[in-house]
Formats: C-alpha cells, sequence, structure tokens
C-alpha cells in the first residue's frame, strides 16, 4: 500500500527533489483519484469501524495500512476463494477443508494449529477431545460456542498430526490474515505454540509469551496453551489456572463480567 502510494505520488508529477508543497498536491490528486473509483475509507477504516480508535501514524495504522483495505470482505468470500484448495500437499490428504466456525461478528477470535483427525472428517474446528476443553473454556467464561468465532492457521489436517510445514503456513496465512480482518475481533487468543509464534512471528515458548498482551495488526492478542497440551497434562492443574487467568485478562480487557471461578486448595 505504502509502496504504491509512492508509484501513484510519482505518477502525479513528484519529482525526487520536489517540494513539501508538490508532496501535498500529489497526494491530494491521488486522493480524489481513489475517491472517484470509489474508495471512500483508509486500510485502517475496518478497525475503526469496529470501535478501535487507531491513531494516525501509530504502530497499529503503519501495520493497518500494510494489509490491502478492502471493506467488502467477508467470510464467505473468503471460503468461496479458497475453493477446493490445492496450494499445498495438504490438499490432497485431506478429507475436507476447516475453515472456521461461530458468529462472524465474534469479539473473540481462537486460532487454533491444525486440524485433527476429528475435524478433518467433520470439517469443523476443535470438535474433538481438545475441543470438549476448549468449549469448557468459553462456558466458564460466560459464553457459547456461537458465540466466539474458532479457527486454525492452518484449513488442512497436516497427515498424523505433524507439524505444519513453512510452506503450508505460507500458502494458508493470507486466508487467516483476511479471516481476522473480516471478523474484526477485539481480542484475538492464539491457542498453544504453534499459533502463537507463527501469528507472533517469535520462536519464544509458549510459557513466556502467555499472561500477557502482544500485537497481532493492531489487535490484542493473548497466547496461552493449546487445549490438548492441557489434556495430555490432566493432572497438573496449575496449566489449567494459568488459561484461567489469562481468559480472565481477556475478559477484563473487553469489560466482560468475570464468573466466580472457585480454586479448590
Ligand atoms: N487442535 C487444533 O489446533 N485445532 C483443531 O481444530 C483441533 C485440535
Amino acid at each position: 500500500m505504502i509502496l504504491n502510494i509512492y508509484a501513484k505520488v510519482k505518477g502525479f508529477g513528484m519529482t525526487a527533489d520536489g517540494s513539501a508543497a508538490d508532496l501535498v498536491a500529489s497526494l491530494k490528486g491521488y486522493l480524489e483519484e481513489l475517491r472517484e473509483s470509489g474508495v471512500d475509507g483508509l486500510p485502517w477504516a475496518v478497525q475503526e469501524k469496529a470501535g478501535r480508535k487507531i491513531e494516525a501514524g501509530s504502530d497499529a495504522a503503519v501495520t493497518a495500512a500494510a494489509m490491502p483495505a478492502d471493506e467488502g470482505e467477508s467470510l464467505g468470500r473468503i471460503r468461496a476463494d479458497l475453493g477446493e484448495c490445492q496450494r499445498c500437499s495438504l490438499g490432497k490428504s485431506r478429507t475436507n477443508l476447516v475453515f472456521g466456525v461461530g458468529n462472524p461478528g465474534a469479539r473473540i477470535l481462537f486460532v487454533g494449529e491444525a486440524p485433527g483427525r476429528d475435524e478433518d472428517l467433520q470439517g469443523e474446528p476443535f470438535v474433538g477431545e481438545a475441543g470438549q476443553i476448549l468449549n469448557r473454556i468459553i462456558t466458564r467464561m460466560g459464553m457459547k460456542r456461537e458465540d466466539v468465532y474458532i479457527c486454525n492457521v492452518l484449513k488442512c489436517r497436516p497427515p498424523g498430526n505433524r507439524n505444519p510445514e513453512p510452506a503450508e503456513i505460507e500458502q494458508c496465512g493470507p486466508f487467516l490474515l483476511r479471516q481476522v480482518r473480516a471478523i474484526a475481533p477485539e481480542i484475538i487468543v492464539a491457542l498453544g505454540t504453534f499459533a502463537a509464534q507463527t501469528l507472533l512471528g517469535t520462536k519464544a515458548p509458549i510459557s513466556k509469551l502467555r499472561g500477557t498482551f502482544h500485537d497481532y495488526h493492531g489487535i490484542p492478542l493473548m497466547p496461552t496453551f493449546h487445549p490438548s497440551f492441557l489434556l495430555h497434562n490432566k493432572k497438573d492443574t496449575g496449566k489449567f489456572w494459568d488459561v484461567w487467568d489469562d481468559m480472565v485478562k481477556v475478559l477484563g480487557k473487553l469489560d466482560m463480567p468475570v464468573p466466580d471461578v472457585k480454586r479448590k486448595e
């Protein structure tokens, strides 16, 4: 977008040694051209519409500007664009593409790693044992599964639940970003190491990432432990409470009531 504006401004006559007045005139010309061609807002309009004020020049404005603006984005259109996706080799081995489920206007978006066996068979994220745990977390938060939106970084199951490969992430990533822009959640919860590290572009362990808000394209992102991790460490109840503490922070940030959950000593 920034390069695009630069190229357009040059096209309007801005020279390398041009004055500030030239620049303003060129930008004005470009913005008028945009308006005439039907563009009535700049990229961060999507987030401002969702109630988040983004200050011009802030990090959020810069990252939002880096995303192509499209207020007409919808989950239906993104799903249609994915089609019978064969962009990576997972297209051959999957049973169903698992796009996502929930409220398209959700305040909270949960992002997991990739579909497992049950999800691959049913075409819906988090419907297996890990899904039952996620459902319990959502219920404890005072919501229903239908209130939030749930999806994964990868839309297709890696064979044998192996770790996602970089080429697969590269192909699927833009569709997740489009889902985020369409839903415009107020908070993203990244479930587990893989989702957190991928969305935040870091190799830091989940134990270090969880518990504080990070930034994903201007949206607060809370990493927490993956429901499967809780499932495989059932005896470590402290991990359950860590997740609950993270969710309390999420509810607090959204000004939502925090249900009173008693901890057994
Ligand atoms: N684990 C995930 O990360 N996603 C699912 O949909 C199911 C299990």
